[in-house]
């Protein structure tokens, strides 16, 4: 089976690699363009890219029904398991570590992170994810930084980026992002989920196409990208 990439709306995306299910900031309830349930989704590895509860969100409930590992910052790692969640890793920015037939690496991002209950909740993290079919990027909520070179440096097949503005970067500064990042394929998220974050996808894959850097593929909320 290869490499599969599912946007579950928002931030939260499904990997499946190697018979394993990935999800990524798993935010379905309460997200209006969530694509499944949380009491239906399969997980067996949840990773938490910072404390919003729009990232959080159905993570200990999840992990509890599934016992998926759940793997964030050290701090969130901390906190999950103070909310009775067995299963947790923690890292921290910068850090490399090998699962189940993947590596996933904590990335600088630029954002805060503070938990739902005002707990402290580290440095806020993208996600690297390298897959025996490609390397995933997962930007998460952050603006735009120029050490992205250095991530892209990497050799990206996928980048996800977000594009909706006001609480990360926005759609030019994504476009500046994609000539840091080179990534064969750009995805973008983090829009449309709630009004001050409304973006035209389609015209921003225009101009992706235009700059001629990497190839945008527009998700719609379940829809999925196979790598290769
Ligand atoms: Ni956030
Ligand atoms: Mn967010």
């Amino acid at each position: 089976m290869p490499t599969t990439l599912t946007f579950l709306g928002h931030g939260a995306f499904q990997i499946r690699t190697g018979g394993k299910s990935i999800l990524i900031d798993p935010f379905l309830t309460g997200n209006p363009l969530a694509a499944v349930s949380a009491e239906e989704i399969d997980a067996d590895f949840i990773i938490v890219s910072h404390g919003h509860g729009d990232h959080v969100g159905d993570t200990v409930a999840i992990a509890k029904r599934t016992n998926a590992r759940v793997i964030a910052n050290y701090e969130i790692a901390t906190w999950l398991s103070n909310q009775g969640v067995q299963n947790t890793h923690g890292m921290n920015t910068g850090g490399s570590h090998r699962l189940d037939g993947f590596t996933v690496k904590l990335t600088l991002a630029h954002h805060s992170s503070m938990l739902p209950d005002g707990s402290y909740g580290g440095c806020a993290n993208g996600v690297l994810l390298k897959t025996s079919d490609g390397v995933i990027y997962h930007a998460c909520d952050t603006a735009l930084f120029s050490d992205m070179k250095l991530i892209g440096d990497e050799g990206l097949d996928i980048a996800i980026l977000p594009i909706g503005d006001n609480y990360t970067m926005g759609p030019e500064d994504s476009l500046k992002a994609v000539e840091f990042l080179h990534p064969k394929v750009v995805i973008p998220g983090h829009y449309n989920t709630f009004p001050v974050i409304r973006q035209d996808a389609n015209a921003w894959a225009a101009e992706v196409h235009r700059q001629g850097r990497s190839t945008p593929v527009v998700l719609n909320p379940g829809e999925s990208h196979t790598l290769r």
